[in-house]
């Protein structure tokens, strides 16, 4: 009988460095998801931007300092959570991914939710959260709950980098960030 290698955020990270299913790996260096691999919160952004090109990790520019202001905000810190995104590339001149490309990378973030098996997932804008719902938008779902089965909810949020051109949603943020912790202690999740 043949043996199972087992599957880790490791060996998936292994695997991404010789994969060409998506076009977009001959111009950009893969970035997979990193944090807690026990993490109860994980977090999924839209595409690497120049500097997580650069550095081979999420999150690691401008909308990810912000990012960590949020979750210093309510008492989380990046090693608590798991932070991902929909597409594994930088798209070039970080135009929005296309469709394609967005289903190409798919299964690469369907096997850090089956890894990680989150009890709260929050697209970070309107890519990640057309993963889940093509029907909702991010301006009327923000900041709401909505709860797929007893042990997965989806907390929409806008995407952090949208508060770096639009000084006003910066409020509106920290405020979908107070929701979601409120939902995290009345729902007694655990962060860490
Ligand atoms: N924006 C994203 O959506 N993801 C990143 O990793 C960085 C910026």
């Amino acid at each position: 009988m043949l043996a199972m290698a087992t599957i880790t955020l490791e060996s998936l990270r292994e695997k991404l460095k010789e994969w060409k299913g998506c076009e977009l790996h001959k111009t950009a260096n893969p970035v997979l998801g990193e944090g807690n691999p026990q993490a109860t919160v994980m977090f999924i952004g839209e595409a690497p931007g120049q500097k997580e090109d650069e550095l081979g990790r999420p999150f690691v520019g401008a909308a990810g300092q912000f990012l960590d202001e949020l979750l210093t905000s309510i008492g989380l810190k990046r090693a608590d959570v798991y932070i991902s995104n929909v597409v594994k590339y930088r798209p070039p001149e970080n135009r929005d991914p296309l469709p394609e490309e967005k289903e190409q990378c798919m299964p690469w973030l369907m096997l850090e939710i089956a890894l990680i098996k989150p009890r709260v997932i929050v697209p970070l804008g309107k890519h990640a959260l057309g993963n889940f719902f093509t029907k909702l938008s991010i301006s009327s779902v923000h900041g709401q709950p909505q709860k797929l089965t007893d042990s997965l909810t989806i907390f929409p949020i806008f995407h952090p980098a949208a508060a770096l051109h639009n000084g006003g949603l910066r409020q509106t943020l920290y405020d979908d960030f107070s929701a979601l912790k409120k939902f995290l202690d009345e729902n007694g999740i655990p962060t860490s």
